[in-house]
């Protein structure tokens, strides 16, 4: 029997943990708060940001949303950014990718400061991830690594290969399995839409991640049986009736539950849990920086 993995369920347990956390932190009299910066008119950016939003109000963090025209000069996010840096009441800053062509994605993230860098991107972050010694773990792939720990998925010595290499999902991902630590240990390789003959890598994987983009580009005949599949991908693509619209990850979901031993759906697997993780950053911010204990989940 192939487990689905249940997203929604573990992200639900997780949100109750980080709503205590943010009850030790207003008894404490700090009151966290997440500011999430819009620089677009893309639909499914404004959605994600708006469900942050309401994410922050369900576990009681404070939401402060600033919008900046996707028109205005570069300057203007960049002033928004230096702003929220000095505000005491802002722990966290989330940036929402993409920012228009003629904004530097790079001078974005360097301009966030560190220790509000609930994303993990900041290069200070990134290099203490890759040292091991994480200050925030980025999102998504920390999501991943809860949902393999709620599962019991041993990452010990397993085969793991993540598709995908983004700075977001892919590179985070591998250097998390690689490390020495719980949900660490794994042998990983990294593939991408260039790597020659993937299947002979996904065949032997007892775990594989599929960050790529594509939809529904890995297919049960490119799984091993048994293995556990972890499926980031979200692509809106047209409906099979024609009506519409519908989402699909970058997995075949019915052709890989055949073989798999446990798989994520899309929606209701990863999409769930990167949320939670933003709020655990969060709460986890605003107790490094007012010397507070948190008890994270
Ligand atoms: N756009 C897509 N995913 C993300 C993410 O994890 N963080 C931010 N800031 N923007 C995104």
């Amino acid at each position: 029997m192939t487990d689905v993995i249940d997203g929604d369920a573990v992200a639900a347990d997780i949100r109750t943990e980080i709503a205590d956390c943010v009850e030790t932190l207003t008894d404490a009299g700090v009151e966290p708060g997440l500011a999430t910066v819009l620089m677009s008119d893309d639909p499914a950016s404004e959605t994600y940001v708006s469900m942050k939003q309401r994410d922050c109000e369900e576990v009681g963090i404070e939401g402060i949303h600033v919008e900046v025209d996707p028109e205005a000069p570069a300057e203007e996010l960049y002033a928004t950014i230096d702003e929220l840096n000095a505000d005491d009441a802002v722990h966290g800053i989330l940036v929402q990718l993409p920012v228009p062509d003629h904004v530097d994605e790079r001078e974005v993230l360097r301009r966030i400061s560190p220790a509000k860098d609930v994303d993990g991107f900041h290069p200070e972050n990134v290099g203490r991830l890759v040292a091991g010694n994480a200050r925030f773990k980025p999102c998504t792939p920390h999501g991943v690594l809860k949902l393999l720990e709620a599962y019991d998925v041993e990452t010990e010595g397993a085969d793991a290969v993540v598709v995908g290499r983004s700075d977001i999902v892919g590179k985070p991902m591998a250097n998390l399995l690689i490390q020495k630590a719980p949900q660490g240990n794994a042998t990983v390789t990294v593939c991408h839409s260039r790597t020659d003959d993937l299947t002979s890598h996904t065949r032997n994987a007892d775990i594989v991640i599929a960050a790529v983009g594509i939809p529904e580009f890995i297919d049960g005949s490119m799984i091993q049986e048994g293995a556990t599949v972890i499926d980031v991908g979200v692509n809106r693509v047209e409906a099979d009736d024609g009506e519409g619209t519908t989402l699909v990850g970058d997995v075949e979901y019915d052709s890989a539950a055949d073989v798999a031993g446990a798989i994520t759906p899309v929606p209701g697997g990863v999409g769930p849990m990167t949320r939670a993780m933003l709020l655990y950053n969060t709460v986890k911010a605003a107790g490094l920086q007012t010397d507070v204990d948190v008890e994270l989940p």
